[in-house]
């Protein structure tokens, strides 16, 4: 890593090579380190980049994409892809490059031109995204919020992932062995022991970044509504009658007694995996679900904004914001005051949308492209 002089301690990507990813065969975008607006006709590829920008966080993307999926079709379910980018930042300038080489069914990645791991990302750049999808997170099934859980608690405390994982490996091979009949009892009893102990810690990890979160929300930022979040989980919950050692032994324990009922099941019926993320909006006291569609948006614009600053205070780093078709649905004082907040952040934030006037507000604050066929062109700057 090589310190520039001149650059500014806003982390930043300030070039994007695509490579046969999605709809682009090739591009190579610049851009400075302020905010990034992206607009133009649906299928344009807005939506592509910004994919590809968070593949330069561990993971699988905002889209939770297989590395096949992302391959340029013209090129070939098996073709390789590339991302690259220049990122200047407080420790200077990084210069990362991932996709898949031929014939990998791996992420390959490099970090100033020598292969890392992809967790060594997350020492680099982190990312914070909305989509359209998560439009419906508060009403859908548990699933998709105990993901956006994971990468809150991710974003705080880089060592969740890798507990998370090995959690989920010995829940997936003890259910693999009782589904065998073979309870060979010392086997059996290791892998419940791992999932008991990691499994701990990745509620222990939930429960304290949850907290922290919590704290922020429940400010609110300006017409950004406070909300209120809370962990529901029988683990959770063992965890605010007993020392983390005591939870461990009572998990490891109620696992031994369940495994009848979860072969039956198929499926271990009890620990963190089957936790979930409750998000009230303060002022209403409602649940998030039961709030307008703009009011659930708004939450969610407030629970990213906090996210934010926690992390930006716990590590001096804030995270890349990638906020796809966020602004249509919020009204001028919310764009004003999203747009304020984005230009404020130690981060770049890109943005998408079809209409580019509804990104007036930021006037010279941001950088404007037009997305028009799989190519990128510099929009208007500065525009009134
Ligand atoms: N693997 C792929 N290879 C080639 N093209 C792809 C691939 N995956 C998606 N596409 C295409 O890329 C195009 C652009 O998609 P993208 O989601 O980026 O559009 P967008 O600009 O965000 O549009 P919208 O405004 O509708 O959200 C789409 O036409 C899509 O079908
Ligand atoms: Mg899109």
């Amino acid at each position: 890593m090589t310190t520039s002089g001149q650059t500014s301690p806003r982390l930043a990507v300030r070039r994007l090579t695509l490579t046969d990813f999605r709809c682009y065969s090739r591009l190579r975008l610049e851009t400075d380190a302020r905010p990034v607006v992206l607009t133009g006709p649906n299928g344009a590829g807005k939506t592509n980049l910004l994919e590809a920008l968070s593949f330069l966080t561990p993971g699988r993307g905002m889209r939770r994409a297989t590395l096949a999926e992302v391959s340029r079709k013209d090129a070939g379910e098996q073709a390789p892809w590339a991302v690259a980018a220049v990122l200047d930042g407080p420790v200077g300038r990084v210069e990362i490059g991932t996709g898949r080489e031929a014939g990998s069914e791996r992420r390959t990645v490099r970090i100033d031109g020598q292969p890392a791991k992809a967790r060594e990302l997350a020492e680099i750049a982190s990312a914070l995204w909305l989509t359209p999808a998560m439009d419906r997170l508060f009403i859908e099934g548990a699933g998709g919020r105990r993901r956006f859980l994971d990468r809150l608690v991710f974003g705080q405390d880089s060592g969740h992932a890798a507990r998370a994982t090995a959690y989920e490996h010995a829940m997936r091979e003890r259910t693999r062995l009782l589904k065998n009949g073979g309870a060979d009892g010392g086997w059996m009893s290791a892998l419940e022991d791992a999932m008991a102990r990691e499994g701990i810690a990745v509620a222990e990890a939930r429960r304290t970044a949850i907290a922290r979160l919590d704290v922020a929300c429940a400010e609110g930022l300006g017409p950004f509504p406070a909300a209120r979040l809370t962990l529901t989980g029988e683990v959770e919950g063992w965890l605010d009658q007993m020392t983390a050692a005591d939870a461990v032994d009572r998990l490891r324990g109620a696992l031994r007694v369940a495994r009848a009922r979860d072969e039956a099941a198929g499926a271990a019926t009890l620990g963190p995996h089957r936790s979930d993320l409750g998000v009230r909006h303060a002022a209403k006291d409602l649940p998030a679900g039961q709030c307008s569609t703009g009011e659930q948006k708004a939450v969610l614009v407030s629970i990213v904004l906090a996210q934010a600053r926690v992390r930006t205070a716990l590590t001096g780093l804030a995270p890349l914001m990638l906020l796809d078709e966020v602004v249509a649905h919020l009204d001028q004082v919310r764009r004003a005051a999203l747009f304020d907040e984005l230009a404020g952040l130690n981060a770049q934030s890109w943005m998408t949308g079809t209409d580019e006037h509804l990104f007036d507000g930021f006037g010279d604050r941001a950088q404007f492209f037009r997305v028009v066929d799989a190519t990128v062109h510099p929009g208007n700057t500065g525009h009134p």
